[in-house]
């Protein structure tokens, strides 16, 4: 117990020394609650908003790595550290979706001054339409209704634009769901992280 809360203390320390490192601010301010309801979410199966501890993505860094054509999103972005985080490589792209508005909007000011072209999106992510993304980041955002939309829409989007996916699930509580997907397949188990991908045969 008491390991645990001075774990905790040394993650929080380490998170607010990154964030000036960065020069953003991806922290939950202080008393900030998760709201009970999430107007923009329609199955309102939201989970406590809670950024990835830094240290855990520097533990997942190679699967972050990105090129000049990947495309990163990450569905649920909080205030938009795991893009920040990743858009340091200095190349390919970023887009975060986001339900709660003050969310998206800390989001927009984290990515503003990024090298590399970014947006957030503040919908639903059971709405969100994927496009050409390559590596979709989840953080344990929301519960299983939603969950399914979100693999429903990519399914259709594969069917339009077949391509290498890199899918990166943190507290991957409904990974059955990513059974429904075509091509795909469970890479990597890390901690409480796990490492997908998507890959569809090559065109004769
Ligand atoms: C656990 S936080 C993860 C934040 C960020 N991805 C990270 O790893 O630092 C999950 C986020 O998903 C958002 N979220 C929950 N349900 C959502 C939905 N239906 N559509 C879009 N965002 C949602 C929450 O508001 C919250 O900010």
């Amino acid at each position: 117990m008491i390991k645990e809360r001075l774990r905790r203390l040394y993650l929080r320390a380490y998170d607010r020394q990154m964030d000036r490192r960065l020069g953003v601010s991806t922290c939950e301010p202080k008393g900030w609650k998760t709201p009970v309801e999430t107007p923009n979410s329609q199955f309102q199966d939201a989970t406590a908003s809670q950024p990835t501890w830094y240290r855990q993505l520097e533990s997942i860094d190679d699967w972050l790595h990105m090129d000049a054509c990947d495309h990163l999103v990450d569905l649920g972005c909080g205030r938009g550290r795991v893009l920040v985080w990743a858009a340091q490589q200095g190349q390919g792209r970023v887009s975060g979706v986001e339900a709660v508005s003050s969310l998206a909007k800390d989001a927009q000011a984290n990515l503003e001054g990024l090298s590399i072209p970014n947006q957030v999106h503040c919908q639903d992510a059971a709405d969100y339409r994927f496009s050409d993304e390559t590596i979709l980041f989840f953080f344990n955002p929301f519960g299983a209704f939603t969950m399914a939309a979100v693999m429903d829409n990519l399914a259709s989007n594969l069917e339009e634009n077949p391509r290498l996916i890199r899918i990166i699930y943190r507290w991957d509580h409904h990974h059955q769901l990513f059974q429904t997907l075509p091509w795909i397949e469970r890479v990597e188990n890390r901690g409480r992280s796990s490492l997908w991908r998507i890959n569809p045969p090559r065109k004769a």
